[in-house]
């Protein structure tokens, strides 16, 4: 028996190598991601060898350029918003992982996967329904929902019983559970759970607090590729480097936190805090650019499909065929998505403030749509026809319900 666990070297999963150890006798790999959590990860390798892990059962991945390249920058060609404000920071990273400890699960010859995630929530979804995708007969320990360690203080007991380190610094004022990678950080439950409550501000760690935000406002230029960022202020960069920078303005504006109440895809509401900063920029950035080199059926198109495809991500459903049909939906529609964007950052605010597409891209044609003389290139006589029969069945309807009031 061998199974391969999704490990941060945090305390939970920690608990998890040790009771797969002990409690199910199996032996365990463990693979460690370096999503751009902004962790060292190499202190992962010690505690994983202090656990008995062999060496060749450590995994410690970098996979930070195949995160962004591959599931950031796909979604953030749909403008993807979950229920109009969720960045998905979380969502997108589960199907990378899923999909790595399948192929490690491959390469070691185990017969399992296990992960860190609860029976209450989105992730165990995630994670499971990435497994079952990529091997139909995988088994999936859950330890989250098989264990009796039911209570927190249950799995600190078992944790200084096995002299696993359990940081007691902040607890008890610390969120219970977050995530980071590069895109977002999110934190729930403890101070969280009552939505009436402000977040408190030891709660935020990736963005500055926008009223300390500078009081000058900052420029920079996003240059778009068929639909995916490739440079800032000029400077080609890769994307996870591009991403990294886009963090770094971010979090000296304030921009990209949130607090917000959602539908998980188990039936609850939930309440969670947040903070893209690179992200919220990438978003506003692309909007812009689609503003300039997208057709209005095109664009409305794909604005009506996101919804759906975000639930798709959302739910963990990114290895489905109605995702990759949706993708490629999205894909092609971003052919001539090219050019600059000019963004003003500020306070927690990001603005489109300018965008330009070179000719073999750009659709918007001030010779047409000037207020001043646009030398016969637009005839204004050609509206009167266009509204007449756009008229014709409101004019029907209007005059038939006049009719009918009057009888
Ligand atoms: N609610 C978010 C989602 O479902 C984040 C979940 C993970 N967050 C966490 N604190 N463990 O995508
Ligand atoms: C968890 O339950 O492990 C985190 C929250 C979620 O997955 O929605």
């Amino acid at each position: 028996k061998k199974v391969v666990l999704a490990y941060s070297g945090g305390l939970d999963t920690s608990v998890i190598l040790k009771w797969l150890q002990e409690e199910y006798g199996c032996e365990v790999v463990t693979f460690t991601a370096d999503l751009g959590q902004g962790e060292e990860l190499e202190p992962v390798r010690g505690k994983a060898r202090a656990a008995g892990v062999a060496e060749e059962h450590i995994f410690i991945e970098d996979l930070r350029e195949e995160f962004v390249r591959d599931y950031v920058f796909p979604m953030f060609r749909a403008n993807t918003v979950y229920e109009g404000q969720y960045l998905l920071g979380t969502a997108i990273a589960r199907p990378l992982i899923s999909k790595r400890q399948i192929e490690i699960a491959r390469e070691v010859g185990a017969d399992a996967v296990a992960h860190g995630a609860t029976g209450k929530g989105n992730d165990q979804v995630r994670f499971e329904l990435g497994y079952y995708a990529l091997d139909p007969d995988i088994a999936v320990i859950a330890p989250w929902r098989e264990w009796d360690l039911t209570s927190r203080t249950r799995l600190i007991e078992f944790a200084e019983a096995h002299d696993i380190p359990v940081a007691r610094d902040k607890r008890g004022e610390a969120p219970f559970s977050t995530d980071a990678n590069l895109l977002h950080t999110s934190s729930e439950g403890k101070v969280l759970e009552d939505p009436w409550d402000e977040v408190p501000d030891h709660v935020y760690s990736r963005t500055d607090n926008p009223e300390d935000a500078p009081d000058t406002p900052e420029y920079i230029v996003v240059g778009f590729e068929r639909g995916d960022p490739v440079s800032i202020d000029g400077e080609a960069m890769s994307p996870a480097t591009l991403l990294t920078a886009l963090n770094a303005h971010g979090k000296r504006h304030g921009i990209g936190r949130l607090d917000l109440v959602e539908n998980r895809f188990v039936g609850m509401k939930s309440r969670g805090m947040y903070e893209t900063p690179g992200g919220t920029i990438m978003l506003a950035a692309h909007r812009g650019i689609e503003q300039l080199t997208l057709d209005r059926g095109a664009m409305h198109l794909k604005d009506e499909l996101m919804p759906r495809y975000a639930e798709l991500i959302y739910n963990g459903l990114w290895f489905s065929p109605e995702r990759e049909m949706l993708q490629a939906l999205i894909d092609r529609s971003q052919a001539d998505v090219t050019g600059d964007v000019r963004l003003k950052l500020y306070k927690g605010s990001v603005q489109v403030v300018g965008r330009r597409a070179d000719v073999d891209f750009n659709l918007y044609s001030k010779d047409v749509v000037t207020f001043e003389d646009d030398a016969g290139s637009y005839d204004q006589k050609d509206a009167h026809g266009f509204i007449k029969l756009n008229a014709l069945r409101l004019q029907l309807l209007g005059r038939r319900n006049r009719e009918k009031i009057r009888k």
